[in-house]
């Protein structure tokens, strides 16, 4: 047990007591008695016997290289020599040295905090550590991460390097996963441990969980920090300990160990020490708009004017990624090859096709064009002292034509999370002999995933954030800048190997008076329905008196309150059966109500197909890509009959775009079975990956409901027959019981105003909660019936507000579907509700009580 060698880093904290007066009180509740009798039961995992274990710094510990291809996917496959250079990197993490101290804090205390640089080895190396020292004999080890990209690759590169199968070090995220009896350290998203509190409240099978990236923020992982700073002394009080582990980058700490509602006494915080190199900073003189623009400038300056190292860009959204890695391809000549490579993923391929590559380009050596010539010895690499000063390469001097004198092709891969995971992984991989590596990447690469060999870091200064009213809903995407803290996270990815350099795209004077100090924590700026509801089903009564690390905003708990009144999942703020049933479906509530109805009506096949596409984002694509303007004419014309044919025809129209949805995977469905389903999507204006998105989440989602409702015989086929009129019927007014608090009405001609654009306007409808009018999108196939009232899954805005996935509901139906959000008085007049265009009322016979709620910019009225 001696300590020798570990160097202390360990910040003593005061160990104030709150007396816990605001504490929520649910030890005592229900959920106690839920789990009792498992915990009871398990055995008393031995945590407190294993105390600190031999330093393992040692170059014997490296395993003989086995390599098991039975087990691994062809992804993950680790040739001989790449295991010989990960456990040699591994033995460099600064993490190393540190792991006596981390493993002798973690048995003297339940909840130990460990802050270091991204890139320090956290992640990959202390479920290692637990593992070593017994923390798996018994029960697992629970990892979560906030990033459904981090769980699958931090998993993989866990067991590659305890040389393991993925049966012992596993992943699981929302709909996929390779967990087994077997699983001993278990990486998830913070979603998934989340559910699983929801079924376990004290987490049995855990005896270890360590809530990775907390500095990221995300709801779910700073929920989780709130149950788990109870369900901790819980397992203690058994006998049964439980150790949580909060692992972050060093930012904002305090949140964790100063929020005395949290912590009564103050975690210990251990730091590790990161090899850190200099990252000299250089800020542009100006901040332009068009930061892609710049971007690229700056990449092609980098890569034709400095040495070697690796170049890493931040841009905002999976689009801007796509368009500069296309640009960069473009300009360095490796593009044909590159696509071609993505498509088979055989490596010797790939090698042979780029060497042949890189003998044409060197042979030719294009002209492009860009910018002013720099003279090569005018250049030299500023000191590490030389921070905040501006260097030859900003890019803002005149775009001219250069030779671009560079020996070497760029090696350009984009870095998304929705990006396949495949090719996630090649960002891991050394680029090419004799090319250099440049990725560019949305946020995920600021902390979840480190890139080795990063020398250059290009910094945009941008975020895409998804904004909502709190009140009405409506969200929006927006550019903005980013903040300091996650600015000199992304600068810092430049330091990992040597002295690194971070160029801003924007001046020092707009880092220092617009970027906020921080992000604002993602609680407080999404809906929390979901996790309202989640929390009212734990029994967590007063949701506002929870332990958050930060709150969010009381407005959006009394909006999601309402907005669960309405669905029916709560009543006087008590979580109803149906709340119940909801919220065992692992989807937003106005889904899981969706589900939860469908299963009455038989119509579960279709309610799945429904929900999933409706998760999946771009079913339909907008404009075909190809070389002529007639050829995207015929093919637009084309995709426009289909989508007609896929609303329906006379009768039997389907009236709504989720019902074209399901049609046009139910299409694709069929045309797969010749192995067609490429070609078809293409002829159809359907994005493939997102047909077989949706058919993974289907089967998911088919799987989920039979766990959860164990006499369903719903079976898992992809293939789809298209909906009778009688169901499609149904479909409606289950979508309409799913998002009944998304109501509009179609704004009549003679109430709109002389000024405004009737055209326009022959789109317009009125929402509920909304002043201006909102709009039917332009590709949705309501546009050509203009129906009276319609439920709407979005609204969105751009330069106007729009509605997207808008379904046609009969009025009179709203009496039936969402009475909670029914004035109704009381008489009750007729059998079936009935709808009087004249006076704009609807008569039904009603019964029950009904909510307060009303739609008071649509002038209906319920009698
Ligand atoms: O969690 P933290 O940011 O502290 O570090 P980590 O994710 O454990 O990464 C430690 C090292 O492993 C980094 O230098 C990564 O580059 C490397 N790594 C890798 O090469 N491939 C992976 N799939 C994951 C990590
Ligand atoms: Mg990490």
């Amino acid at each position: 047990n001696s300590l020798v060698g570990s160097k202390r880093q360990r910040i003593a904290l005061s160990t104030s007591i709150n007396n816990g007066s605001n504490v929520i009180g649910f030890e005592s509740s229900g959920s106690d008695e839920d789990t009792d009798d498992s915990c009871v039961s398990d055995k008393k995992a031995k945590v407190d016997d294993v105390t600190v274990i031999e330093s393992k710094v040692i170059i014997d510990e490296v395993k003989p290289v086995v390599v098991n291809s039975v087990d691994r996917k062809p992804a993950v496959f680790v040739p001989v020599h790449r295991k010989s250079v990960i456990q040699k990197a591994r033995l460099k993490l600064p993490i190393l040295a540190e792991e006596q101290e981390i493993m002798e804090l973690i048995s003297q205390n339940s909840v130990v905090i460990i802050a270091g640089e991204t890139g320090s080895g956290k992640t990959t190396q202390v479920p290692q550590f637990l593992y070593e020292a017994g923390y798996a004999i018994n029960k697992m080890i629970g990892v979560t991460e906030p990033r459904r990209v981090a769980a699958i690759s931090m998993s993989q590169r866990v067991a590659e390097e305890m040389n393991v199968s993925n049966e012992i070090v596993s992943y699981l995220i929302r709909f996929e996963g390779n967990v087994t009896d077997n699983t001993k350290i278990k990486f998830m998203t913070d979603g998934v441990l989340l559910r699983e509190v929801q079924n376990d409240f004290l987490l049995t099978k855990y005896s270890v969980i360590i809530l990775d990236e907390a500095h990221e923020r995300s709801v779910y992982t700073d929920i989780l920090i709130g149950l788990l700073s109870r369900i901790v002394p819980l397992r203690n009080k058994r006998g049964n300990p439980l150790k949580l582990i909060i692992m972050s980058a060093t930012l904002r700490l305090e949140d964790f160990t100063e929020n005395l509602r949290l912590f009564k006494t103050p975690p210990p915080v251990l730091k590790v020490e990161a090899r850190q190199f200099p990252v000299t900073i250089h800020f542009n003189k100006h901040t332009f708009d068009n930061y892609l623009k710049e971007a690229y400038n700056k990449t092609v300056k980098i890569h034709t004017k400095l040495p070697d190292g690796g170049i890493l860009v931040f841009v905002t959204g999976q689009q801007e990624v796509k368009t500069l890695v296309q640009k960069l391809r473009k300009s360095f000549k490796l593009r044909r090859n590159v696509a071609k490579t993505q498509e088979h993923n055989s490596d010797s391929d790939e090698a042979s096709e780029i060497e042949q590559d890189l003998k044409r380009t060197l042979k030719r050596k294009k002209i492009r064009k860009v910018m002013t010539p720099v003279n090569l010895d005018d250049y030299s690499i500023p000191g590490d002292n030389d921070v905040e000063t501006e260097s030859e390469l900003n890019s803002e001097d005149e775009i001219g034509e250069i030779v671009i004198n560079t020996s070497k092709p760029l090696w350009v891969l984009p870095l998304y999370s929705l990006l396949p995971s495949y090719e996630q992984a090649k960002v891991f991989r050394e680029p090419p002999e004799g090319t250099r590596l440049c990725v560019v990447s949305t946020n995920v690469a600021e902390t979840s995933l480190t890139i080795p060999n990063i020398k250059y870091v290009v910094d945009s200064g941008k975020t895409k954030v998804k904004l909502y009213d709190k009140v009405t809903g409506v969200t929006s995407y927006m550019v903005t800048w980013t903040s300091k803290a996650s600015a000199n996270q992304r600068a810092g990815r430049a330091g990992r190997v040597a002295p690194g350099h971070c160029y801003r795209l924007y001046s020092s004077a707009v880092f220092n008076d617009t970027f906020q100090e921080f992000s604002v924590p993602e609680i407080q700026q999404k809906p929390v329905d979901d996790l309202y509801l989640q929390m009212k089903c734990m029994n967590v009564d007063k949701v506002h008196n929870f332990p958050f690390p930060t709150a969010p905003d009381l407005m959006q708990l009394k909006t999601a309150e309402s907005r669960l009144e309405v669905l029916g999942a709560l009543k006087n703020s008590k979580v109803t059966s149906l709340g119940r049933a909801i919220s065992k479906f692992p989807v937003l509530p106005r889904y899981g109500k969706m589900l939860a109805l469908s299963h009455q009506q038989n119509l579960l096949p279709y309610t799945i197909c429904i929900v999933a596409a409706l998760s999946v984002q771009e079913v339909l694509l907008e404009t075909p890509i190809t070389q002529s303007p007639e050829e995207a004419k015929n093919l637009r014309q084309k995709w426009g009959a289909m989508r007609r044919q896929w609303a329906g025809v006379g009768n039997s129209l389907l009236l709504g775009d989720p019902m074209v949805l399901l049609r046009a995977v139910g299409a694709a469905e069929y045309a797969n079975t010749d192995g067609k389903l490429e070609t078809f999507c293409l002829e159809n204006g359907l994005r493939h990956k997102a047909i077989i998105e949706i058919r993974k989440l289907r089967v998911q989602l088919t799987n989920e409901i039979k766990m959860n409702v164990p006499d369903s015989d719903i079976i898992v086929d992809p293939k789809l027959a298209p909906p009778s009129d009688l169901q499609s019927k149904l479909l409606r007014q289950i979508i309409l019981a799913g998002m009944g608090d998304q109501v509009a009405k179609k704004i009549k001609q003679e109430e709109l105003k002389e000024s405004e654009d009737k055209i326009k306007l022959k789109y317009a409808y009125r929402a509920n909660n909304l002043e201006e009018p909102v709009f039917l999108h332009q590709g949705s196939v309501l546009k050509k019936t203009l129906p009276e009232f319609v439920v709407y899954q979005e609204i969105y805005e751009t330069n106007k507000m729009y509605m997207r996935g808008v379904t046609a509901i009969e009025p009179e139906w709203l009496a039936t579907y969402v009475p909670n959000a029914c004035h109704l008085s009381d008489p009750l007049i007729e059998a079936e509700p009935r709808y009087d265009s004249n006076n704009g009322k609807i008569y039904c016979t009603v019964s029950g009580t009904f909510g307060p709620q009303a739609w008071p910019l649509l002038n209906v009225e319920i009698e």
